[in-house]
């Protein structure tokens, strides 16, 4: 798919309020190419309200939507997938939540199993953006 901004947007709507947990969403493409607008535009759909990030890992944000817990996390900033052992997958599977994942490949083997996994990257149009999904790894 070649989506503009708002189609982008659209999709992700559509995307999280079709979503069913548990479920486990990786994120993946070069800077710049929409991961975080996607993961925004999942949230809405999901109905996520308040955004807050875990005074222990700043790399982990909670949306609380009154139903299913939402955890984005990204693995951007990780200088070894080890890094990411103490992230809180382990208790984020155990609750059955939406766990959204920008970066995965950077985790490593400590990323919990993708249920689907969706590739941005840029067009010949610098106004939209390739999106292609895998259904897991
Ligand atoms: N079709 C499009 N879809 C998504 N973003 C677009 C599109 N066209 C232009 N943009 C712009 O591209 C930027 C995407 O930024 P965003 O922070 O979502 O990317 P990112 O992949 O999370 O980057 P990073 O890896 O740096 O975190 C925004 O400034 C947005 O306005
Ligand atoms: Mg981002």
């Amino acid at each position: 798919m070649r989506l503009s901004a708002s189609e982008l947007s659209r999709f992700g709507e559509d995307l999280g309020a079709q979503l069913r947990a548990p479920a486990v969403i990786g994120l993946s493409g070069e800077l710049g190419t929409g991961k975080t607008t996607l993961v925004q535009a999942i949230c809405r759909g999901l109905g996520a309200k308040a955004r807050a990030t875990s005074p222990t890992y700043a790399l982990v944000h909670h949306y609380d939507t009154g139903s299913v817990p939402v955890y984005h996390v990204d693995c951007y900033r990780l200088r070894h997938p080890n890094e990411a052992r103490d992230l809180g997958f382990d208790d984020m599977l155990r609750e059955r939540a939406i766990i959204l994942i920008e970066w995965p490949e950077r985790a490593g083997p400590w990323a919990p199993p993708l249920d689907r996994h969706l590739h941005l990257s840029y067009d010949d149009d610098p106004e939209r953006r390739v999106v292609e999904a895998t259904a897991g790894v």
